[in-house]
């Protein structure tokens, strides 16, 4: 459903946002801004501030943030349109009835479709499981350990012996061949016609954070190739973003998300107690499936298998948690296989221990380093030593690293004060990629990153301040303008702020957000909105402040035109004047 930009607006501003999250949220006033702990990540000091004045969102915490519609889409896992209905509906006001595009209404119908055959799919392989045909793989289920109440609570089927079953049971349902061909569940070719995707399998259903079922993985009864077989991609189902399992570890009240690799692995986990654990479907990590659980936790364990390819996707996977600053532990399962084999032999006990004897990210990646060398031969120790200095020279808070060398230098019996003095020398010479993985540390970062940093945090300071004091866009206007603006949505943001303060006379912050709908750019738009630092710059400092924030940005925005001109003399000559103007520009005088 696609609404016109004034009804998204008066629906926002029909919902004032500290009584929306308010009734989801315990929120405590302070002064004119009010606060909890956040409701997206772990903590227990609150850094989640609601202004009404901007009717705007922020968590300093883990970045969330936005306006009305977005809580809603970060809180409820609802679809844009889904939250400005359900606003709509909270604030009485009949929305217009509108057409969709006859396009999104066949997406949203075939949506629905799909998810509708997927549920009439598990509830048929449950009940399949419990009747005769399901005898086999009942029995290889119980035998497999699992209970009555854990093959209920995860949905487990069995899909029949014969290769139309389902085909046959969904088309006595009323469903069409072309809808069958797009729910993933049957497959076409022409010389056999229609036949099931799934058949003579255990059936394991994926279901999403909304509890839709939205896939199925298949397992053979016994050792005949391809073990598992799962959904491919459909118009509901990407496996990229979703983990088996979340939908109940969501809930959990254990601490962090455990990852593991198998279907199996999350049912007995959950059946041992560890209602937080999850796999990804059949591929590696994903940086949507970390993006996914940041939402539901601050903390990440692996439990991947122990062999060398779990090993090598332990490593993969902490680098994607490193680059989106979740923290990771990795769980060893040494000598058993996988948790499953874990929890058959030493139990819940067994399991908790590991737990909690978890390897952080660095710890783990060093031994297994270890591993890569002989460690009786002085060359290949001499090497090791090195490699682990230069990873130990990546951990950019000093305190940290000074434990972690002390750890390393004890565990490996490695010399305290050389391996320190390696790992200096490493810090100042920049470490280049460590030899044997790629290990890459998010906080440091090159001086023409620095730079970039540098720039893009102008760009966000000028435009908080304008908000904070719109009387600055009467001093400004002549001064900057939205083109000197380098970052794509700050440049939309101040666009948009320069043109409500000339014809309103005013801003409207949390109106600009109806404009972005991906959560990115939310979080981005969030983060200027709701600054403020009235408090922190006396008026005295002001002048200087936003004069040299309005130089930074102008000189980029010259040097880039510059870039751009270049052959054009009468341009190239105008610009470096008015470079020389701004360099020696005097203090702008912010009073007016
Ligand atoms: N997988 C897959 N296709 C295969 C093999 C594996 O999609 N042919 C995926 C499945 O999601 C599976 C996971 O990789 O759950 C891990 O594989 P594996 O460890 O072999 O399976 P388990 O789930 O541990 O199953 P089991 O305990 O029955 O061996
Ligand atoms: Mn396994």
């Amino acid at each position: 459903m696609y609404y016109s930009d004034e009804v998204v607006e008066e629906v926002r501003s029909r919902n004032d946002i500290v009584d929306v999250i308010g009734s989801y949220v315990n929120l405590k006033r302070k002064g004119n801004s009010h606060s909890a702990c956040c409701p997206f990540h772990h903590e227990k000091t609150p850094s989640f501030h609601v202004s009404r004045e901007k009717q705007m969102y922020h968590c300093f915490g883990c970045g969330v943030g936005g306006n009305v519609f977005t809580f809603l889409m970060e809180h409820e896992n609802f679809t844009f349109p889904e939250a400005l209905e359900s606003l709509a509906e909270r604030a009485g006001y009949d929305l217009p009835k509108q057409e969709m595009s006859a396009e999104a209404k066949r997406q949203a119908d075939a949506r629905t479709k799909i998810k509708d055959m997927n549920k009439l799919a598990a509830g048929y392989f449950h009940y399949l499981l419990k009747t005769d045909h399901g005898t086999n793989a009942f029995q290889y289920l119980k035998d497999r350990g699992l209970t009555d109440e854990t093959i209920t609570k995860f949905g487990l089927g069995f899909s029949d012996v014969y290769s139309d079953d389902l085909y046959k049971y969904l088309k006595n349902k009323g469903y069409k061949d072309d809808d069958l061909k797009d729910s993933g569940l049957v497959k076409y070719d022409e010389k056999h016609g229609f036949s099931d995707r799934f058949w003579n399998r255990v059936m394991f259903p994926i279901i999403d954070t909304n509890n839709r079922v939205i896939g199925f993985g298949g397992r053979v009864m016994g050792d005949a190739k391809p073990k598992y077989i799962n959904t491919q991609d459909t118009l509901v189902f990407d496996k990229s973003r979703n983990l088996y399992g979340l939908n109940l570890a969501k809930k959990s009240k254990r601490p962090g998300i455990i990852f593991c690799e198998g279907y199996m692995d999350v049912i007995s986990m959950h059946q041992a107690g560890f209602d937080n654990a999850v796999a990804s479907l059949g591929t590696a990590l994903t940086v949507g499936q970390v993006n996914l659980i940041k939402r539901f936790t601050d903390r990440a364990y692996l439990a991947y298998d122990s062999d060398e390819a779990g090993t090598k996707a332990a490593l993969r996977a902490l680098e994607i948690m490193r680059e989106f600053e979740m923290p990771a532990r990795v769980i060893s399962l040494k000598p058993y296989k996988d948790p499953d084999e874990v929890i058959r032999a030493e139990g819940t006990e067994g399991m908790e221990k590991r737990i909690g004897e978890a390897k952080s990210a660095t710890m783990f990646e060093i031994d297994v380093l270890a591993h890569n060398y002989n460690q009786e031969d002085p060359q290949e120790r001499t090497q090791f030593q090195k490699e682990a200095a230069k990873r130990l020279s990546l951990i950019s808070e000093p305190m940290e690293r000074k434990n972690y060398i002390d750890s390393v230098a004890k565990q490996y019996d490695i010399d305290r004060d050389s391996l320190k003095e390696a790992v200096t020398q490493y810090g100042i010479t920049g470490a280049t990629k460590v030899d044997t993985f790629a290990f890459r540390d998010r906080n440091r970062k090159s001086p023409e990153e620095e730079k970039e940093q540098q720039q893009l945090k102008s760009e966000r300071l000028l435009i908080s301040w304008l908000i904070n004091e719109n009387a600055l866009f009467d001093v400004l206007k002549n001064m900057i303008s939205p083109d000197d603006f380098f970052e794509p949505v700050y440049h939309d943001v101040i666009k948009e702020l320069y043109e409500q303060y000339n014809r309103d006379g005013k801003v409207t912050p949390a109106a600009i957000m109806n404009h972005y709908q991906s959560k990115e750019e939310h979080e981005k738009v969030s983060m200027i909105m709701q600054q403020d630092f009235d408090m922190e710059i006396p008026q005295s400092e002001k002048s200087k402040v936003v004069t040299d924030l309005v130089k930074t940005i102008k000189l980029r925005s010259i040097e880039h035109q510059l870039e751009m001109t270049k052959g054009d003399l009468t341009k190239q000559s105008e610009l470096i004047m008015a470079k020389v103007k701004i360099e020696k520009m005097k203090p702008i005088n912010t009073f007016r």
